[in-house]
C-alpha cells in the first residue's frame, strides 16, 4: 500500500488557503438573475400571528415576489413534521415567517421590513428552569437504567448529591448556511447547499414541492465547516431556495450572514444535570443516578438520539454496577438545539467527570486515583449491555500517556509551585474518553459508492460522504489509490451528489470514512477483480498485483494501469461499479434500553496543566498532552488535525463559549464580539499529540477508527485541570463550577474556596 496510512496533506489544502477551493455562494455569479432571499422576522419569543400583509414589500425597487406558502408541505421537520417554514405559531424569537425575493439582498431586506405582520404576543418558556418547571417536554421521559441505583446509594457509605450546569455552544463554521436553487432544463429543482445530509435536504425540498425525489437534485461540493451544524439545520434554507426558483423561474439564494446564522440555528444543546451517586471509601463508583435535562429549543430536530447519546456516554470510561438515567427532550422558546461534534456524548461524560473530582475531593484521594480505580476492566459490559471490547486499551493508553507527559513528577512539581503562590496557583489532569462508533439509529450505518473508470485510465469516485474540511475526500483518495492500485493522481473526487448515489446518510457520528470508505473499497475490488482476469490473460500469467498505475504478472510481465483498461473495454467490459457497505453485528432496542449500539469504541486520553490567576481569573493552559486511539490512521496529517481541532474545540465549549438569551428570548451573544471563540492566544503553550500504535481495529477499512468527534471531549481535562487548580486556592472542599468555566465562574469559585 503506498497511499493508505501516509501523511498526505488536505486535498484541498492549498485552495483552502489561496481561495481557490469553491463553497456555495462562490458559485453565484454562474447563475445570471440569481435572486437573494431575506427573511421577516418575529419580535417575539411565542406569538400568534393573526395578519399578515406583504403588498407593501413588492412596492420597494427590486422586490420580485414574496413567498408565504408552498404547494407541497410547508414544513422542513426533519423527523417530526413540527417546523412550520411559514408559522402561524411563533416559537422562538427572530422565526422566520415569509421569505423576501429580490434582485439585490439590500432590496430583500428593505422588502422584509416593509412587510407589515401583526402577532398576538403569548408568555414564552426562555429558560431551562422554568421549562423544567412547566413541565415542557417534547416527548416522554428517556429512561435507561442497571439494577436499582436507588437501592445500591442507599447501601453506600458514601453519598453525594449535586447538580451540574452546562452551556452549549455556536458551531461557528466559517461559512455561514447556503443553498442555491435553480429549475433545471429537464424539469426538475436542482440545488448546489452546503449540507452535511443531501439526501435529506433533497427529501425535505421534495416534502415542500410536493414533487417525488426523483425531481431534486442536491450537490454539496464542499462546505466550509458543518460540525453537526447542517446535519438537519441545512434542509429548511434549501427548501426556502427551491420554492423560489419555482415560484419565479429564476435562481434563487439563501445564505446567512452571520448574525442571522447565529440566531436562527441551532447550538450545542445547553444540559442541566441532577445527580446523586454512591461510592466506596476507596473511592469505586458503587451506583449512579442521574437526570439530564437537555434545552432543546422549539422543535425536536436530532433532541432524542443526542440526549441518548449522553446516556449511552454517562458511564465514559467507568464500570458503575448499578445506574438509573432519566433524559428529558425539553421544549423551550428558542432555537431548535441540535446535532454538534460529540452529539451529547460530551455533556454525559462531563456529568461523571465532575461526579469523579467531587468523589476524590470527598475522600482526599487524587482524582486521577479516582479515575482509575473505577475504568473497565477486559470482559466489562456497559449499562446498556454492550461488552467493552478493548477495553484494556483504557488503561494502556492512561499508563502510556501518563509515563510521557511526566505526570507524576508534574504533580508534584505543581505541589510546589502552588506552596510558594499565592495568587497563582497550577493545577493538572488526566482524563479519558471512551465513545461509541456508529449512529445508534442502526438503519443509517450504510453507505453506497460509484467509481468510474474512463478508457484512459482515469477514475472518478463518487459516494455518499461530504466534505466539510475533515478530510474525508482526502482519505477517499487514499482508499481509491490503493483499492484499485492506481497512483492518486489519477483519481478524482466527486462532489456529492444525490443522482450519483442515493439515500445515503449525513456524513455524522464520525463514521463518515469507516462507511463511505468502505463502500468505495467495495466498488474498487469488483473493478480490480474484473480487471484482473482480463490481465492475468493479457500477461500469461497465474496472479497480478495492481500498483502504482502498474499490473504485474507474477511471471515479471507488467502492464500499464489505462492499457489494460482499454483492453478490458475493448473486450466490452463494464469500467464502472458500484459498492455498498452496512455495518455488521450492531443493534439496539430503545424500548428495552439494551443492544450493540456500537460497532466499537474509539479511545483517547489527554493530560492538561493551567494556571490560574486569583485576581482575575484568567486562564492559562500551560501544557496538553494527547494520546488518541486512531487504530491504524487512514491519514495521519489529516488525523493529526482532527485531534487538535477538536480539542481546541472542546476547550472553548469548556472554558470560553458562553451563549447568552435575555428574557424576551433574544440571543445576546450573536457575533464574534459578544461570543468569545478560541483563537491562537488560547492554543496550549505546549501541545503534544501522538497516535496510539500498534492499534488496527479488525473489521473497520484499512484497520483505522473514527476520529471526528472523540477527541473533542478529551479537552475535559482542561477544565478538570482547573477544578485542581482552584481547589489549591483553599482547603480541601467540593469543587462546584458551571460550564463554561470562564474568568468569572473561575474567580467567583476562588472567592468560594478561600473563605
Ligand atoms: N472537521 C472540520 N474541519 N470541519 C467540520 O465541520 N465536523 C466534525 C468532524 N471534524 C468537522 C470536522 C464532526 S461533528 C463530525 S461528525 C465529523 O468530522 C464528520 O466527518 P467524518 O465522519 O468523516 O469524520
Ligand atoms: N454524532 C454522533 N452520533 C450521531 C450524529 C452525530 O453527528 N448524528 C446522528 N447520530
Ligand atoms: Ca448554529
Amino acid at each position: 500500500m503506498s497511499n493508505v496510512g501516509q501523511p498526505q496533506p488536505h486535498e484541498s489544502a492549498r485552495g483552502h488557503v489561496t481561495g481557490e477551493a469553491l463553497y456555495t455562494n462562490d458559485l453565484l455569479n454562474r447563475f445570471p438573475g440569481v435572486l437573494h432571499a431575506w427573511p421577516v422576522m418575529s419580535p417575539h419569543a411565542h406569538a400568534t400571528v393573526t395578519a399578515i400583509d406583504v403588498i407593501p414589500a413588492l412596492t420597494i425597487p427590486g422586490v420580485i415576489a414574496t413567498l408565504t406558502e408552498a404547494p407541497g408541505e410547508a414544513d422542513s421537520g426533519p423527523n417530526r413534521h413540527d417546523e412550520p417554514l411559514f408559522p402561524t405559531e411563533i416559537l422562538f424569537y427572530s422565526q422566520p415567517v415569509v421569505w423576501v425575493l429580490a434582485e439585490t439582498l439590500e432590496a430583500a431586506r428593505l422588502g422584509a421590513a416593509a412587510v407589515n405582520v401583526t402577532y398576538n404576543q403569548l408568555p414564552a418558556l426562555v429558560t431551562l428552569d422554568d421549562a423544567i418547571a412547566a413541565d415542557s417536554l417534547h416527548s416522554p421521559p428517556l429512561r435507561m437504567n442497571r439494577g436499582d441505583a436507588t437501592e445500591a446509594i442507599a447501601a453506600c457509605t458514601h453519598k453525594l448529591t449535586g447538580e451540574l450546569r452546562i452551556g452549549g455552544q455556536e458551531h461557528f463554521y466559517l461559512e455561514t448556511q447556503c443553498a442555491l436553487a435553480w429549475l433545471d432544463e429537464s424539469g426538475g429543482v436542482s440545488l448546489h447547499c452546503s449540507t452535511q445530509h443531501p439526501s435529506e435536504t433533497q427529501e425535505i425540498v421534495a416534502r415542500v414541492l410536493g414533487w417525488p425525489k426523483n425531481r431534486v437534485i442536491v450537490e454539496c461540493l464542499r462546505m466550509g465547516g458543518a460540525f453537526g451544524g447542517k446535519e438537519v439545520q441545512a434542509n429548511c434554507w434549501a427548501a426556502v431556495a427551491a420554492l423560489g426558483a419555482l415560484k419565479t423561474g429564476r435562481p434563487v439564494s439563501v445564505r446567512l450572514p452571520r448574525k442571522l446564522d447565529m440566531i436562527l440555528t441551532g447550538k450545542r444543546h445547553p444540559f442541566l444535570a441532577k445527580f446523586e451517586a454512591g461510592f466506596s471509601s476507596q473511592g469505586k463508583i458503587e451506583a449512579a443516578k442521574m437526570s439530564l435535562y437537555a434545552d432543546a429549543g422549539w422543535s425536536l430536530d436530532l433532541s432524542e438520539p443526542i440526549v441518548w447519546r449522553a446516556m449511552f456516554h454517562a458511564d465514559n470510561c467507568y464500570n458503575i454496577p448499578a445506574i438509573d438515567l432519566t433524559g428529558y427532550v425539553v421544549k423551550t422558546h428558542k432555537t431548535s438545539q441540535t446535532a454538534f461534534r460529540g452529539f451529547g456524548g460530551p455533556q454525559g461524560m462531563l456529568v461523571i467527570e465532575d461526579i469523579a473530582d467531587r468523589i476524590a475531593r470527598t475522600l482526599g484521594l487524587a482524582p486521577e486515583v479516582v479515575r482509575e480505580r473505577n475504568f473497565y476492566r477486559e470482559g466489562d459490559v456497559t449499562h446498556y449491555g454492550q461488552p467493552v471490547k478493548d477495553a484494556a486499551r483504557i488503561s494502556r493508553i492512561w499508563a502510556e500517556l501518563k509515563e510521557s507527559s511526566e505526570f507524576a513528577a508534574r504533580r508534584t512539581a505543581i505541589s510546589d509551585f502552588n506552596s510558594r503562590h499565592r495568587h497563582t496557583k497550577r493545577g493538572i489532569a488526566i482524563t479519558s474518553v471512551k465513545f461509541g462508533i456508529s449512529f445508534t439509529a442502526t438503519m443509517f450505518n450504510q453507505a453506497g459508492a460509484m467509481v468510474l473508470i474512463y478508457r484512459d485510465g482515469s477514475v472518478q469516485v463518487n459516494h455518499g460522504g461530504t466534505e466539510m474540511g475533515q478530510g474525508l475526500q482526502t482519505k477517499i483518495r487514499q482508499i481509491a489509490a490503493d483499492g484499485l492500485g492506481v497512483e492518486a493522481s489519477a483519481i478524482r473526487l466527486m462532489p456529492t451528489r444525490t443522482d450519483k448515489v442515493p439515500n445515503t446518510s449525513a456524513t455524522a457520528a464520525s463514521a463518515g470514512s469507516d462507511l463511505n470508505g468502505a463502500a468505495v473499497l467495495d466498488a474498487c475490488r469488483k473493478l480490480q477483480s474484473a480487471l484482473t482476469t482480463v490481465a492475468v490473460e493479457l500477461l500469461k500469467c497465474a496472479t497480478v498485483k495492481f500498483e502504482n498505475g502498474e499490473v504485474h504478472g507474477d511471471n515479471g510481465a507488467v502492464i500499464a494501469f489505462a492499457k489494460l483498461v482499454e483492453s478490458a473495454y475493448r473486450q466490452r467490459l463494464p469500467l464502472f461499479a458500484s459498492g455498498y457497505y452496512r455495518t455488521p453485528e450492531i443493534h439496539y432496542d430503545p424500548a428495552t434500553g439494551q443492544g450493540r449500539p456500537f460497532f466499537y469504541y474509539a479511545y483517547g486520553a489527554a493530560v492538561s496543566e493551567v494556571e490560574l490567576d486569583g485576581f482575575t481569573g484568567a486562564m492559562r493552559l500551560r501544557r496538553v498532552d494527547i494520546l488518541e486511539d486512531c487504530g491504524q490512521s487512514l491519514s495521519p496529517l489529516v488525523d493529526r488535525g482532527q485531534i487538535e481541532g477538536g480539542f481546541i474545540q472542546g476547550a472553548g465549549w469548556l472554558t470560553l463559549e458562553e451563549l447568552v438569551w435575555d428574557a424576551k428570548g433574544r440571543l445576546a451573544t450573536n457575533s464574534a464580539s459578544t461570543y468569545k471563540l478560541p483563537s491562537w492566544a488560547e492554543l496550549p503553550e505546549v501541545f503534544n499529540v501522538k497516535m496510539l500504535e500498534r492499534a488496527a481495529e479488525p473489521g473497520v477499512v484499512f484497520g483505522s477508527k473514527a476520529v471526528g468527534e472523540p477527541p473533542l471531549m478529551l479537552a475535559i481535562s482542561v477544565r478538570e485541570a482547573i477544578r485542581d487548580a482552584i481547589a489549591a486556592f483553599g482547603a480541601p472542599r467540593l469543587i462546584e463550577i458551571d460550564s463554561p468555566a470562564t474568568p468569572e465562574r473561575i474567580y467567583f469559585a476562588i472567592e468560594r474556596i478561600r473563605n
